[in-house]
């Protein structure tokens, strides 16, 4: 496993909107109605919708690159923490994403150290995430990182209302 991991910029907008839709369809795709992943992809991803988010000073993206590939990638932002995170200067981990032929071999911890390395620059002293709650490996993974449970928040999917653990760790 060699990857490096870089902050992303501008130009990776395009590829950033194309691994991002294809990785969350890969991750809930099987596990949803067709019709609401699609409207939460709609939502959630597109270039122009990637490049605003690499333009954010309020959000950090991290990528972790084999050769020109994207192997995987992390997404900060500054956003009000739900009522359960009770640490000094929170911070989101908003998105997390590793691809299938990178699961499992390391390139999680590596994007992770790299994640808190970032928010640490930023000043964090807590990191918080939320995960869906029929997201075994994630959490499994999170807890591995040092992440606890501490809450549940709701997240819509379409029209689905689903349930995220809320997890988080100091920095
Ligand atoms: C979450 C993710 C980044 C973790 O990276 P990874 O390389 O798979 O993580 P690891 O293999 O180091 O750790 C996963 C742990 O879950 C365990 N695991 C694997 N499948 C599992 C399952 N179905 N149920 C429970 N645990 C599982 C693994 O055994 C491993 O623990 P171990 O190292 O103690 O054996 C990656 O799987 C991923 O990108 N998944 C799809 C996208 C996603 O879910 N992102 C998070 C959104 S909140």
């Amino acid at each position: 496993m060699m990857v490096r991991i870089r902050p992303g910029v501008p130009g990776d907008a395009h590829r950033l909107a194309e691994f991002g839709a294809r990785t969350f369809e890969e991750a809930f795709g099987a596990e949803n109605t067709p019709q609401n992943m699609a409207v939460y992809v709609e939502q959630a991803y597109g270039a122009q919708r990637q490049a605003a988010q690499l333009a954010d000073p309020a959000v950090v993206t991290l990528l972790a690159e084999d050769g020109r590939t994207i192997a995987g990638y992390a997404q900060l932002r500054d956003r009000p923490a739900p009522p359960c995170v009770v640490g000094p200067g929170p911070m989101e981990l908003w998105r997390f994403y590793v691809d299938r032929p990178w699961q499992g071999q390391g390139v999680a911890a590596a994007l992770m150290a790299a994640t808190l390395d970032a928010a640490a620059a930023r000043g964090a002293g807590t990191l918080w995430l939320c995960v869906w709650e029929h997201n075994p490996r994630a959490q499994a993974f999170y807890r591995k990182a040092g992440f606890v449970d501490v809450g549940a928040a709701e997240f819509v999917l379409g029209t689905d209302r689903q349930t995220d653990r809320v997890m988080v760790r100091a920095v």
